[in-house]
Parts: C-alpha cells; sequence; structure tokens
C-alpha cells in the first residue's frame, strides 16, 4: 500500500457504500439517520440523548475535523454509492501516537441494518487503520447485551480480551462491556478474506 497522509484521504469506496469525512453540510442528514434510530441507538451509544438537532451535530463534526487534524481520531460518515443517502458513522478514534493503537466505533441507520453495511464499513475501517494510519493494534468494545455488535467483531475475527464490569453508563444504566482487540499480525491473516469479501475500488 503507497503512503498515504491519513489526514488526506477523502474517500473509501467498496461496493454499494463509501466513506468520507464529515463535512459540516451533512449535519441534517446525519440528525435525521439518527432521530430514525434513535431506538436502536439508545441502550448503546452514549450521545444519542445529546443529538437533539442538527446543530448539536454541526458541534461534533466540527469537533471530529479537529481531532482529524491533530490525527487523533477519523471519522467517517458512511454514504450509499447510489442516492448518497448517509447510512451510519464508523471511525477509529483514541489514537495513541505512542502505541499506535485507536479504537474503532459504528453504527448504521437501523432501516438500513442486516444489509453487510456494517461489516464492509468495519473492514475497510480495518484497512485504513493498519495500513493508512499504520496502527499496531485495533481495540473495539461492546456492551456484553449487545448482541449485533458482538455478532459483527466475531465475523471480524477479533479476539475477546476481557469484561469490564460496569465500564460505561448509558441510558442511565452501568453496561458490562466486553474488550476486543486485533493486532497488525492477525489483521494480515484476514486480508486476503477482507480483499475478497470487501474489494477497494477507489482509494484517495
Ligand atoms: C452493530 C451494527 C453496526 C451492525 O450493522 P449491520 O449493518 O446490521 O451489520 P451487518 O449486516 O454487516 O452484519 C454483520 C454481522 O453482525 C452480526 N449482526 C448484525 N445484526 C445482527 C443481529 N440483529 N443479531 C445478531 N447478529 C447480528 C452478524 O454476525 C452479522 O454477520 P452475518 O450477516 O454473517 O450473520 C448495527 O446493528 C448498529 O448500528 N447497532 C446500533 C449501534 C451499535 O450498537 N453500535 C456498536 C456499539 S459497540
Amino acid at each position: 500500500m503507497k503512503n498515504l497522509n491519513p489526514k488526506n484521504l477523502m474517500r473509501i469506496e467498496s461496493g454499494p457504500i463509501y466513506l468520507r469525512p464529515l463535512l459540516l453540510s451533512d449535519a441534517e442528514d446525519i440528525f435525521l439517520a439518527i432521530d430514525h434510530s434513535r431506538d436502536e441507538l439508545r441502550p448503546w451509544m452514549s450521545w444519542e440523548p445529546n443529538a437533539r438537532c442538527a446543530e448539536d451535530q454541526r458541534l461534533y463534526i466540527r469537533r471530529a475535523q479537529m481531532l482529524r487534524r491533530k490525527g487523533l481520531s477519523f471519522d467517517f460518515g458512511i454514504f450509499d454509492i447510489l442516492t448518497h443517502a448517509y447510512l451510519g458513522g464508523v471511525g477509529v478514534g483514541g489514537i495513541s501516537n505512542i502505541h499506535r493503537f485507536g479504537e474503532m466505533g459504528y453504527w448504521v441507520r437501523s432501516d438500513r441494518c442486516r444489509e453487510g453495511i456494517g461489516y464492509a464499513a468495519a473492514v475497510m475501517i480495518l484497512r485504513f487503520a493498519f495500513e493508512i494510519v499504520k496502527l499496531h493494534k485495533v481495540k473495539a468494545r461492546a456492551n456484553v447485551a449487545n448482541g449485533p455488535s458482538l455478532g459483527l467483531l466475531c465475523k471480524l475475527c477479533f479476539t475477546q480480551e476481557g469484561i469490564s464490569r460496569d465500564d460505561l453508563l448509558v441510558n442511565g444504566k452501568w453496561g458490562d462491556h466486553a474488550y476486543f482487540g486485533m493486532l497488525i499480525t492477525e489483521y494480515e491473516k484476514q486480508k486476503k478474506r477482507f480483499d475478497r469479501e470487501v474489494p477497494w475500488k477507489n482509494f484517495g
């Protein structure tokens, strides 16, 4: 993979979706997608109650742009390749440039779940994280009751490393979270499968 500056990466495309950094003009669409998906997001995503209007999303996007400039977090929107509709979010954040790790996060709007979008977007982010940002390890965590997220991490072949009790307060409830990790060596073992299942069409 040629050396690309992760801060300059504008679009990652595969099959029916593409990822790109968020623009302030996406705020309204993101808000509508969240508003549509609240029931599914509320148990797992602590930010759901804070997404009250498009202006909240503009603040979030400004912060995401600042963290991208600093190389600390790379958030992408997931978009439909034909309609350009906003389908959800994916990214790698909490990046340590000393220890070369980051944490992956993802969500898909509820009326587009179970179409393979979460898996494809997560594979694209793993490629980005390991091949462009050059991380050594990608971490992820999911509430122990979040079946879809646990299933996704399992499908991606993450290794479960432990459970942290009362790890996050979400929707007024403490949740135990399973911690997962993928090392660069483990990613390399999956790379052929990822390339076959989620082929790149564009990158730059
Ligand atoms: C988790 C989430 C992103 C999955 O997105 P998705 O686009 O529906 O996932 P995919 O269709 O690509 O499915 C990938 C795998 O995830 C698992 N999965 C997805 N939905 C599932 C469900 N309802 N029940 C069980 N497993 C599920 C399966 O293992 C699936 O593989 P399979 O299709 O071969 O069975 C989505 O359910 C979501 O946005 N949930 C709410 C937000 C959230 O929980 N984010 C993660 C916080 S840690």
